[in-house]
């Protein structure tokens, strides 16, 4: 099989692979790097559970041919939590309103949160479903993992808050100067 090489950014850190040409970018994550949270279960894109962050969107991993990953800044839950070891808010969020039973969906539904809540702080159940469509849970934790969804946009809705704070106690003039 020809090879070719490609280069990725993966949980902030640069790899430059040789890889078949029917490698997928799933396969890539999980035997060449040991990212286990990247699972497969339909390998057709049904799933969701081999869902990771592609340039910050949520991507089936078992659709994309390594190849073509080329360039891709890629986050997989492994490089969710911070540098000191802090769970990231959605993730503590999971873990708080025990949004999962076997947990074999939840890497992949905790990324697709991340993303949603990048683009909407406030959204409705439906939003929720609508964003989440593409991620089964067969053990149907679905109620919780709306829990969850609205208890981490309350967590990171008031982070925002807290900063908007301390940038306006910046900008305000200080009494008597
Ligand atoms: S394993 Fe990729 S979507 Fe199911
Ligand atoms: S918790 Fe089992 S598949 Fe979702």
């Amino acid at each position: 099989m020809m090879e070719q090489t490609v280069r990725l950014r993966v949980n902030g850190h640069d790899h430059e692979f040789a890889v078949p040409c029917d490698e997928t970018l799933l396969e890539t994550l999980r035997e060449r790097l040991g990212l286990a949270s990247v699972r497969e279960t339909c390998g057709i894109g049904i799933c969701g559970a081999c869902t990771v962050l592609a340039n910050g969107r949520p991507l089936s991993s078992c659709l994309l041919l390594s190849v073509l990953a080329e360039g891709l800044e890629v986050t997989t839950l492994e490089g969710l939590s911070g540098s000191d070891g802090a769970l990231h808010p959605v993730q503590q969020a999971f873990l708080d309103q025990q949004a999962f039973h076997c947990s074999y969906c939840t890497p992949g539904m905790i990324l697709s949160v991340v993303a949603l809540l990048a683009e909407n702080l406030a959204p409705t159940p439906e939003d929720v479903a609508r964003y989440l469509a593409g991620n089964l849970c067969r053990c149907g934790s679905y109620l919780r993992i709306l829990a969850a969804v609205q208890d981490a946009a309350a967590r990171l809705q008031a982070a925002h808050a807290d900063r908007s704070d301390v940038g306006i106690a910046r900008s305000m003039p200080t009494p008597g100067r």
